[in-house]
């Protein structure tokens, strides 16, 4: 990668950010385009601070992780109305105003978008029955995502409170983990870190209820085959991986800031090689 005069910068704001594979995503994107641009990662403390600096800087855009997530939309020039719904924003672009000096920043919400499009590789989401499975900053997303497309969303979560609580926000109606046996749906997903590195025997629901479901989709993606994956194919289910919603809202990132078609099977196969590696 040569970086010139003319490089064009993006990044990841988080803390911490030294494990996300998002720069091996969006570098290997710009490689493949042959695109003068770099994304690089940066550990913040002060969001707003940040925001301010970046602006300066002349960042073209930004991802954002944990925690700055919510906060920074207080720090931002306009929000997409869904991030707004979500209350949650992923992703900024910076415009130059025409009078060339006030830099404005615009906050968007990709991870919806990415894991919708995960889904509808296998189903029309319109109209569709959709079991989400938890209630933390991921399952709003996808909540608010599948609403949004006009799918039917349903949800559990381990603990009623915090579940009815988002249900109530979604606008959806929420099933206790101790209901689920005579709920079906077209898709079921995991939203939770249930299954996650280290303990990737655990799995979110009881593996019986799975032949109620046509798609299973797991948002975790280490390892790539979680036991849920492996135990709905088992049952003839067709799958969607974790690395699918985290390569499609980064495409959509992409697109967002460079306003190019996203290479988003080069960005899958970057990814996969980085877990191989890691
Ligand atoms: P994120 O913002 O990444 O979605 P989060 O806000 O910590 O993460 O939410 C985690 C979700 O995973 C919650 O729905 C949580 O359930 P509770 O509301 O009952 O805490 C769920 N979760 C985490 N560990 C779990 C486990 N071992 N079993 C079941 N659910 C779990």
């Amino acid at each position: 990668m040569d970086i010139n005069g003319k490089t064009r910068l993006h990044g990841i704001i988080g803390m911490p950010v030294a494990h996300s594979l998002s720069p091996i995503m969006h570098n290997a994107a710009f490689a493949a385009l042959g695109m003068n641009g770099v994304y690089v990662p940066m550990e913040v403390v002060d969001v707003g601070g940040a925001i301010a600096g970046l602006k300066q800087l002349g960042f073209i855009g930004v991802s954002v992780t944990v925690p700055h997530k919510v906060s920074v939309m207080e720090h931002l020039d306009w929000i997409d109305p869904v991030a707004a719904r979500i209350g949650a924003v992923n992703t900024v672009a910076f415009e130059r105003e025409p009078d060339g000096g006030t830099v404005v920043g615009r906050g968007y919400n990709t991870d919806w978008l990415g894991s919708n499009i995960a889904m509808e590789r296998e189903l029309q989401l319109r109209g569709a029955r959709v079991l989400v499975i938890g209630a933390g900053g991921a399952a709003k997303a996808v909540g608010f995502g599948l609403k949004e497309v006009g799918a039917e969303v349903v949800l559990t979560n381990r603990t009623t409170e915090r579940g009815q609580q988002l249900a109530d926000q979604i606008g959806c109606d929420f099933i206790a983990g101790d209901r689920l046996a005579g709920v079906r749906a077209d898709v079921l997903v995991n939203t939770t870190s249930v299954g996650m590195e280290p303990h990737t025997t655990a799995v979110p629901i009881d593996v019986q209820l799975l032949v109620n479901f046509s798609v299973v989709m797991d948002i975790v993606y280490a390892p790539l085959q979680t036991s849920l994956l492996r135990e709905a194919r088992e049952r003839g289910c067709r799958t969607v991986d974790g690395l699918a919603m985290l390569q499609h809202q980064g495409a959509c990132q992409f697109e967002i800031w460079t306003g190019e078609q996203p290479p988003a099977e080069v960005m899958r196969q970057a990814l996969i090689q980085a877990l191989h590696h890691s």
